[in-house]
C-alpha cells in the first residue's frame, strides 16, 4: 500500500494507474482513527473496484466545536497497519494546507440545501458545508467510479447522495449499514471517549431506537400529533436511562422529511434519527424500520 502525502503524489499515482490501466477505483473517505466500523466499508470498497483510496483528514471546517477538532483522535501509523491488511491500495492523507491552502479558508463551498439545515445541521452549525465542500474536493482529487458511505452517518449519506445527483458528479455513492459492538452500540470514534459507566448506558440508546421503530412497523393509524407523542416519550427514555437527547425523530428514509399523516406510518419506510449527549461525549445513531 502506498501512502499520499500530498496533490504530487495522487498526480503521479493517477499517471501510473493511467499507464497500467485504471480499472475501477472505489473511495472511502474517513477521518482516519479506523474502527471496525470503517473497515467494513473499507471491506465492501475491496468487493466492488479493482483499486481501492481510503482517504484520512480531519477536516476543520465540519467540526463546529474546537476541543473537539483538538481532541479527534490522530492514529495514523496503526490506521495504515489495518488498511494494508484490509488490501487498500492507497492512503491518501494531506496536510491542511494541502486541502485549504488559504489559510485554511475554503474559496468555495458547497451547500445542499434544506438537507444540510434539520437534524444534525440544526444543532452543528455549518458542519455539513464542511463535509459536503472536502467530500466534493476528494471527489475531485481521486476522482472515483465509486464511494462508500457508512449508515451510521445516514443525514451524511443522504447528503452526499443529494450532492452528487444535483451537481452531475460522475461517482456513483453507496452506504453500508451500522456495523455494531455486540451489545448494539454502533463503532465510534468518540465511543474511546466514554467512561466506564458511560459505556455501560450507551447500548441504551439503540435499544430505544428499536422500540420507537417497532411501534413505526405496527402503527395502522397516525397523525402529526401521535408522531410527536412517540418521540417525545423516547425522548424521556433517554432522558431516564441518563442522556441528554438533542433530537430524537421519526422521519421518511428516502428525503428525511416527516412522515405522511394520511398513510400508515407501517406502511412507509421510515428511520429514527437521534443525537445525544453522555457524559459530554456526543453519540449519533438511527434505524430504520425497513430493512431491504
Ligand atoms: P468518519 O467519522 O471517519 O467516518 C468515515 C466513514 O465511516 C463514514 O462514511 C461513516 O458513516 C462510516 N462509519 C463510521 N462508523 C461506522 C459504523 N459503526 N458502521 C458503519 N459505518 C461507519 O464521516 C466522516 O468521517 C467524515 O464526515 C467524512 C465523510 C470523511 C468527511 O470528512
Amino acid at each position: 500500500m502506498r501512502i499520499l502525502r500530498d496533490r504530487p503524489q495522487l498526480v503521479a499515482m493517477h499517471r501510473e494507474w493511467s499507464r497500467k490501466g485504471r480499472g475501477t477505483v472505489a473511495l472511502v473517505p474517513t477521518m482516519g482513527n479506523l474502527h471496525e466500523g470503517h473497515m467494513t466499508v473499507i471491506r465492501h470498497a475491496r468487493a466492488r473496484a479493482q483499486r481501492v483510496v481510503v482517504s484520512i483528514f480531519v477536516n476543520p471546517l465540519q467540526f463546529d466545536r474546537a476541543e473537539d477538532l483538538e481532541r479527534y483522535p490522530r492514529t495514523l501509523d496503526e490506521d495504515a497497519r489495518l488498511a494494508t491488511n484490509a488490501g487498500v491500495d492507497a492512503l491518501f492523507c494531506p496536510s491542511e494546507e494541502d486541502m485549504y491552502p488559504a489559510d485554511g479558508l475554503p474559496p468555495v463551498q458547497v451547500v445542499v440545501p434544506v438537507l444540510s439545515e434539520i437534524l444534525e445541521g440544526a444543532y452543528r452549525q455549518g458542519h455539513f458545508e464542511g463535509v459536503a465542500t472536502v467530500v466534493t474536493k476528494l471527489f475531485n482529487l481521486v476522482r472515483p467510479d465509486l464511494a462508500l458511505f457508512g449508515e451510521k452517518d445516514y443525514q451524511q449519506f443522504k447528503l452526499i447522495e443529494r450532492m452528487v445527483q444535483g451537481l452531475d458528479i460522475p461517482t456513483r455513492v453507496e452506504a453500508v449499514p451500522t456495523v455494531r459492538e455486540p451489545d448494539g452500540l454502533a463503532f465510534s470514534s468518540r465511543n474511546s471517549q466514554l467512561s466506564e459507566e458511560a459505556r455501560a448506558v450507551a447500548p441504551e440508546l439503540k435499544r430505544v431506537l428499536d422500540e420507537v421503530a417497532t411501534v413505526c412497523r405496527t402503527a395502522t393509524k397516525v397523525d402529526a400529533d401521535r408522531i410527536a407523542e412517540v418521540e417525545a416519550r423516547a425522548s424521556e427514555r433517554l432522558r431516564e436511562a441518563g442522556f441528554e437527547p438533542e433530537y430524537l425523530s421519526i422521519r421518511r428514509a428516502e428525503d428525511l422529511m416527516a412522515p405522511a399523516t394520511d398513510v400508515p406510518l407501517a406502511e412507509q419506510d421510515l428511520v429514527v434519527l437521534a443525537a445525544v449527549w453522555l457524559e459530554g461525549v456526543r453519540l449519533i445513531d438511527n434505524v430504520r424500520t425497513r430493512t431491504d
